[in-house]
């Protein structure tokens, strides 16, 4: 058993105004934009409870009800799937039905930043470590980025940030951190910078929007001016966090797709829509078709 306090609780900020996909996020969140046959929160939700996190805790803002309504029981439609003997899709509703008392909702009144937004959950979270997951970033891989975060939490303790390897040329898109030696089975972040001047970047590890943080950035959220873009950020949080902390870097393997880029959403439903088994066999071909121009 770990020394450290359990991760209980995950925070998704959902509060974002998803301009890059407009006009579909003039009244549906980008959040709910489906990827197959799923909205894209509910790959990340699944990536927390892969990792035993038993609480979520949803950051809203204005036209996001929709996401409310998503994690609960919709009785109309059940019952009419009831009279209908449709049990497979009720089935369906029932798996992804969080327990009754294990989700909560805040709202950011106004979209300041990220670090604003992680901030408004304060109250909820409360004195313990949570995990932070950026819900338009979803994963394919064998093990869930979150559940190795977990597993290296459980060695290390203090705060956990899960980065991938970008090419060089590329390090100024990304937030990236410094690596230090090796500390389970991750590395001492040694320092963090968001998009780097080309040629100035400490590393080519970049952070992919899955984190573990202890309840202390709060304290520093709540004085944290506004930085790059207006915006509360929480890199510039974390990184005077750091001075006080310890933050290890988890190395994720795998493929992460940002789906709050439109190539990121277009990707994710391709590389989803062919590792299922039901939908493969459908679109394969033709998408090999179009890509030949034949
Ligand atoms: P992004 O910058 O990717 O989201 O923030 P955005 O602002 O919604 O997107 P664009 O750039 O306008 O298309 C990363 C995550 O942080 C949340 C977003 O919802 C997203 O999941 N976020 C961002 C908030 O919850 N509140 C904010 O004030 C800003």
């Amino acid at each position: 058993m770990s020394q450290h306090k359990k991760v209980r609780k995950a925070v998704f900020p959902v509060a974002g105004l998803g301009t890059r996909f407009l006009p579909a996020t003039k009244s549906v969140p980008k959040e709910m934009l489906t990827v197959v046959d799923k909205p894209v929160i509910q790959y990340v939700v699944e990536e927390a409870l892969e990792a035993g996190i038993e609480h979520l805790v949803f950051v809203t803002g204005r036209n996001k009800h929709v996401i409310e309504d998503y994690f609960d029981i919709q009785f109309e439609l059940e019952q009419t799937l009831r009279s209908r003997s449709k049990t497979a899709e009720l089935t369906i509703l029932a798996q992804q039905l969080p327990k009754a008392g294990t989700v909560s909702f805040t709202r950011q009144q106004e979209p300041l930043g990220l670090g604003h937004a992680v901030w408004c959950a304060r109250e909820i979270v409360g004195n313990e470590p949570f995990a932070l997951l950026l819900p338009d970033m979803i994963m394919r891989a064998e093990d869930s980025c979150m559940k190795g975060m977990v597993e290296l939490y459980d060695q290390t303790g203090g705060n956990i940030i899960a980065v991938e390897e970008c090419a060089p040329d590329q390090a100024h898109k990304y937030g990236i951190v410094g690596v230090g030696e090796a500390i389970g089975k991750g590395f001492k972040i040694t320092g963090m910078v968001e998009k780097p001047a080309k040629g100035t970047a400490p590393s080519n590890f970049f952070i992919n929007g899955r984190y573990i943080l202890q309840p202390e950035i709060f304290g520093i959220l709540s004085t944290q001016e506004r930085g790059a873009g207006n915006e509360i950020q929480l890199t510039d949080a974390m990184l005077k966090l750091l001075s006080r902390q310890e933050f290890a870097g988890y190395h994720f393997r795998g493929e992460t797709f940002d789906c709050g880029a439109k190539d990121g959403f277009i990707l994710a439903n391709v590389a989803f829509s062919l590792s299922r088994e039901d939908i493969r066999p459908l679109v394969e071909a033709q998408i090999r078709a179009m890509v030949s121009g034949k």
